[in-house]
């Protein structure tokens, strides 16, 4: 059985239906990952052969005044899966993400790049990286810019934005890969099936910029908005972000066989998967 930490999140929530019935979930509830005897009753109570963590403190920007929540969460918690799942022989997968990189490199990030986090969240999920490596049978699942259809995130916000108003700022500075949490929930399901170990990103392929993105999101929606550009800088959000920080996927496609689709292909589709199951 696959045990789905995190199962009422954005990610989790995909994962769980993909998963279907092999698939078990657990959420804040049931378990706790800042306490180790939480982690330890669930995990000997349910011996899952593969824990994948979609839990995580993911507020960027409250990390910045929650430290040491995040690095519970985010850092310790992840030492508590990694020694239990490692004590029951399972498998530990442990999601995260492009803001262990500080954007610098100026072409796509490679799995063992230098990492420097800008960031109280990007150093509290490299802290989780490194937990999760206490288990030899680890995966680490980088990605980035996570949309679905079960949590707060870019698309739906612009979607509600364009439902208010005629226009909206939004930065053109940050460059990134969106990712449909449906295409990272077919890479982390290809990595377990195929016995993958180590770390690995996973992202829908092609990059844009946060205002490029919010255009065409606008565009396939049929909503008639303007989009200006303005800087990170101009912005003023609290955690600084990578300007520059897409994912090389290589590796997974490579290892798996899975090409995860183009980013435009899979935000059409989410839209019309989206606009289906509305009244
Ligand atoms: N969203 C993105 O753009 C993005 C980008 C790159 C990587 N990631 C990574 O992808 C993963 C999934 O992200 P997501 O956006 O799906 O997250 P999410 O929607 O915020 O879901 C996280 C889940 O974890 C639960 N949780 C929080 N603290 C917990 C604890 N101490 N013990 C057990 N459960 C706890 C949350 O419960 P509550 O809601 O009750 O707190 C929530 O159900 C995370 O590792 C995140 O860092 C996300």
């Amino acid at each position: 059985m696959i045990l789905v930490v995190g199962s009422k999140g954005m990610l989790g929530q995909e994962l769980m239906a993909l998963l279907g019935s092999g698939a078990r979930g657990v959420d804040i509830e049931e378990i706790d990952i800042t306490d180790l005897s939480s982690v330890q009753r669930v995990l000997l109570t349910l011996k899952p052969r593969v824990v994948v963590n979609a839990a995580a403190y993911t507020n960027v920007d409250g990390c910045e005044t929650e430290t040491e929540l995040a690095l519970q969460v985010n850092g310790e918690g992840v030492a508590h899966l990694a020694m239990i799942s490692k004590e029951i022989g399972a498998k530990l997968v442990q999601v995260s993400t492009d803001y262990v990189f500080d954007g610098g490199k100026g072409s796509p990030y490679l799995e063992d790049d230098p990492t420097a986090p800008l960031s109280i969240y990007g150093e509290s999920k490299l802290a989780g990286e490194m937990n999760a490596r206490f288990n030899p049978d680890h995966l680490v699942v980088r990605t980035q810019w996570l949309y679905g259809h079960a949590g707060k995130n870019f698309v739906e916000t612009m979607l509600r934005l364009g439902g208010e108003r005629s226009e909206v700022s939004v930065v053109d500075d940050q460059i990134g890969s969106p990712t449909w949490t449906y295409d990272l929930a077919l890479a982390i399901k290809a990595l377990i099936e195929k016995g993958c170990r180590g770390t690995y990103h996973a992202a829908n392929s092609g990059f844009v910029s946060w205002n490029a993105f919010a255009r065409e999101i606008f565009r396939l929606a049929g909503l008639d908005v303007k989009v200006n550009p303005i800087s990170t800088a101009e912005f003023g959000l609290p955690a600084a972000r990578p300007l520059y920080s897409t994912l090389d996927c290589g590796k997974l496609a490579q290892e798996t066989g899975f090409v995860p689709q183009p980013w435009q292909q899979a935000l059409k589709r989410y839209l019309e998967l989206r606009a289906a199951k509305r009244p």
